[in-house]
């Protein structure tokens, strides 16, 4: 498929998917300010049924809400389900998965440097992770370890740095980065179509009969919920990870994703708390500084300057000679000791210090500096337009 079509796909895929993302995680944030923020109902609503109400003024309209302390005495006519907020932000975050790390496997997903997976292995092998991690994470809720929400709590999020930690052996650092938020995201998603629709569902029919509905639902429920609420920080960051190379580049980026995974959970806990009246800024200043800790931990060490190449131009495109072009026009920034004064770490994990990494990026190499003159950054190291002509000749030639 041509670059263009691709990055065409690419731009649909991801604005649809940052779309119904903010719709399932804004929906997310409203409920769950909504529930932990109702307050006493009125004497003629505890008459009616109601365990908790809440006025709100928004753009202009007042709105009275109320919940229900177990369920109404008779099904609305219309109910309002909240669930393809969150299969669509599934369904747009998985093809997009698929065309960046499937169909590009070879530039995205596979690091040879690592492990030289074929294809449809390294595609087996990310499936296979999507697939087994919510698996696992289900079986360890089903389990009794699951009364203890603390115990359960520490073991998944073992689970996750064992998970970050072995996709980081086998493939790109930013693929697995990007396959620890697609396992938290299927997950969350999962929940919400195999835990908590069916118990919704369960409670509209028992409501339907005029039974009490069974509490093993809600309780099901409620920790699916707790796990979903104080995951959509972490994952949000996730989804935008793969813009910070000091993050998914660092030699332990499996516990760089931890700190960070810990740090947006713990931010997410100021938040529920203030919702019900709670205010605890000791949590953000915590979190502030543990940001800044890992800052500093993570931070890059001063690099030795290598010497600068030369460039001799022939009028046969070889090997050599595209080296020589990508090593003196882009590698200042795309090297693994970057000598650039802002770019520190290689941008987008892309390294072209050597013949092999010019090879594995030469369709990326051609779409970002030959179809279009996006790259180098900014022109910065001020790259001609002949030689731009020669990199598309030597691409096009492999
Ligand atoms: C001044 C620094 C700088 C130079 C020089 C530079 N780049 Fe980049 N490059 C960046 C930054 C920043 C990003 C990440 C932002 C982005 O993806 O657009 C990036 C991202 C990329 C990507 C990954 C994004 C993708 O579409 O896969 C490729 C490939 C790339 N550059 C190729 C090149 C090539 C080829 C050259 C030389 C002709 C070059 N760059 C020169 C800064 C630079």
């Amino acid at each position: 498929m041509s670059a263009y079509i691709i990055d065409w796909l690419n731009l649909l895929l991801r604005w649809a998917h940052l779309i119904t993302g903010i719709a399932w995680i804004g929906a997310s944030f409203y409920f769950v300010w909504l529930d932990n923020s109702l307050e006493t109902p009125t004497e003629d609503n505890k008459k009616r049924g109601f365990g908790g109400q809440l006025s709100s003024i928004h753009a202009g309209g007042f709105y009275e809400v109320a919940k229900y302390k177990l369920a109404p005495p008779m099904m609305p006519q219309h109910l309002h389900w909240f669930k393809w907020e969150a299969y669509s932000t599934w369904i747009t975050g998985f093809f997009l998965l698929a065309l960046m790390f499937y169909v590009g496997a070879e530039t995205y997903l596979i690091d040879s440097s690592k492990m030289s997976l074929n294809p449809l292995t390294a595609i087996a092998i990310s499936l296979g992770t999507l697939a087994g991690g919510w698996i696992v994470y289900d079986l360890l809720c089903k389990s009794p370890l699951s009364k203890n929400g603390w115990l359960l709590g520490i073991i998944l999020l073992s689970f996750v740095a064992l998970v970050a930690w072995g996709l980081n052996q086998i493939f790109s650092d930013r693929a697995a980065y990007l396959h620890v938020g697609a396992l938290i995201g299927t997950c969350m998603a999962a929940n919400v179509f195999f835990v908590i629709m069916p118990g919704q569902k369960a409670l509209v029919a028992a409501v339907e009969k005029g039974d009490a509905p069974d509490p093993k639902y809600a309780a099901a429920s409620k920790v699916r919920s707790v796990h979903n609420n104080y995951l959509t920080l972490p994952i949000l960051f996730l989804m935008i990870s793969n813009h910070y190379p000091m993050t998914y580049g660092h030699p332990q980026a499996w516990a760089v994703l931890m700190a960070i995974l810990l740090i947006g959970a713990w931010t997410r806990h100021f938040f529920n708390l203030k919702h019900k009246g709670i205010v605890k800024p000791g949590i953000l200043i915590s979190a502030a500084i543990a940001t800044l800790i890992l800052a500093w931990a993570i931070a890059p060490k001063a690099l030795p300057k290598p010497a600068a190449a030369s460039s001799d131009p022939v009028s046969i495109v070889t090997n050599e000679e595209a080296l020589s072009i990508v090593q003196q026009r882009c590698a200042s920034c795309h090297s693994a000791t970057p000598t650039d004064d802002i770019f520190k770490a290689a941008p987008g994990g892309v390294k072209l210090d050597t013949e092999q990494e010019m090879m594995q990026w030469a369709p990326r190499i051609m779409a970002r500096s030959v179809s279009s003159k996006d790259m180098p950054f900014m022109n910065k190291t001020a790259m001609t337009d002949e030689e731009r002509i020669k990199l598309g000749t030597w691409i096009t030639a492999q």
